[in-house]
């Protein structure tokens, strides 16, 4: 029997979220105003708190434009004075993010100055402050400042390692602002309810390669997109994830340790040695079934009208998992993909694999499975049959966290 889930999911989401972005003096501000649009798009509500030295490098009037609200600059300014205060300010909000953060900001803040709306607000908070930040490499490597970065860790202030790169004024080194799909995730993780706290996942994604030469191998459709968002969406709701994948063309997720593996082979030995140090597992990866039999060191020419290969069976990762995995410690969740007869084929293999839940997606659809940015995935557990909504596999992926955390599927 089928039934229907309503997607309830407000898990990993800007919408309705209340989020203070400060912007400090750095030729990085102008990125931070592509943030502002974004966030506004997504239905938060961002009030934009400048410092004095921001307004040289980006004006008010680009983030009231952006944010669709007033920008605050000035704790003592007669046209904001009775309307916001410092302490409204923070009590209001769900988040705070500094970005892009000087050297000069964090030392303020290392040392609880409030001389600022900027620096008050954040003293006044008792909401997750973000820090990012942005600045020449000798600058972000001088003792002084990682020692400041240190101490503002300490005092419970979440700090994005800057990344790697050209920088404006000619140098190369660390100190470059993250892209927002970096730092955007680390802020939803904030946002959200921390649901997955405490748990450790381990996720697969995307296709096997089977070398049969130099030049050629055998594979499948598989993008990595539905693990990657599984993954994703673990990291969101607090939990400590490593994600095992084959050959994709996806940025890699922020805050997820992860494992490149080519072959099946590789991603059995990958799982395997990771697998007993995960409450949770999830095989969304599609795992190529057969290999050659021989790998021909030289490029195979093509002289003969027809080509033979023959293939043997690789090993079956998540059957051996349900072999070894301890039901009241591990969660076990297989993925299945089927173009027909999807319930009784899920079951199959929820029963061979020995598996507590299994998401099967229908292959066979234009719009799920393979490669699409959307899903529509049926749950089949030892209780029954849920059929999800067709959605994106993002919130496909929180959809499936939200039946393991409803449901009470995880073991700790
Ligand atoms: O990557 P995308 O483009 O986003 O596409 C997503 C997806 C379609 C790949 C994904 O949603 C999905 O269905 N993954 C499982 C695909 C698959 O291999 O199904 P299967 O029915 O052949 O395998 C069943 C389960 O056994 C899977 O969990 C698979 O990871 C696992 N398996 C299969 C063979 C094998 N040798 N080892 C395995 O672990």
């Amino acid at each position: 029997m089928l039934f229907f889930l309503l997607p309830k999911t407000m898990h990993t989401s800007f919408v309705g979220k209340r989020i203070i972005v400060g912007v400090t003096g750095s030729i990085a501000a102008f990125k931070v105003a592509g943030w502002v649009s974004t966030l506004a798009q997504e239905e938060a509500e961002v009030d934009v708190v400048m410092t004095e030295s921001a307004k040289r490098f980006v004006t008010s009037l680009t983030f009231s434009s952006l944010s669709g609200r007033r920008v605050l600059t000035n704790m003592f300014s007669a046209e904001e004075e009775g309307t916001i205060s410092h302490i409204g300010l923070s009590r209001e909000a769900d988040c705070i993010i500094v970005a892009p953060a000087t050297a000069q900001t964090i030392a303020r803040l290392t040392y609880g100055f409030a001389d600022d709306l900027l620096t008050t607000t954040i003293l006044a908070a008792d909401i997750p402050v973000l820090i990012c930040p942005a600045m020449n490499v000798k600058m972000y490597e001088h003792p002084a400042t990682q020692k400041n970065i240190e101490i503002v860790k300490t005092l419970g202030y979440k700090v994005i390692e800057p990344e790697c790169g050209n920088m404006a004024c000619g140098d190369y080194g660390k100190g470059r602002l993250p892209d927002w799909h970096q730092v955007s995730e680390y802020l939803l993780k904030e946002l959200s309810d921390g649901d997955l706290k405490g748990q450790n996942v381990l996720v697969t994604a995307g296709p096997t390669r089977e070398r049969y030469d130099p030049a050629r191998f055998i594979s499948n459709r598989s993008s990595g997109k539905m693990g990657f968002a599984i993954a994703r969406a673990a990291f969101r709701r607090g939990a400590e994830v490593t994600l095992v994948t084959g050959p994709t063309s996806l940025d890699w997720p922020a805050g997820v340790r992860v494992i490149p593996v080519v072959s099946a082979q590789q991603m059995y030995d990958a799982v395997m040695s990771e697998f007993s140090n995960s409450s949770v597992i999830i095989k969304a990866a599609a795992v190529s079934d057969f290999k050659s039999a021989e790998h021909h060191l030289e490029k195979i020419k093509k002289d003969d009208a027809t080509l033979t290969i023959k293939l043997v069976p690789n090993p079956d990762i998540l059957q051996a998992l349900g072999a070894r995995c301890d039901p009241k410690k591990q969660l076990l969740v297989g993925f299945a993909a089927e173009s027909s007869d999807l319930e009784k084929q899920g079951r199959k293999k929820l029963e061979k694999k020995n598996l507590a839940l299994i998401a099967v997606n229908n292959i066979a659809s234009a719009q799920s499975g393979f490669e699409v940015d959307s899903n529509q995935l049926v749950l089949i557990d030892h209780n029954g049959v849920t059929e999800l909504p067709h959605t994106s596999k993002i919130k496909a992926a929180d959809m499936l966290w939200d039946y393991i955390v409803k449901n009470k599927l995880l073991k700790t």
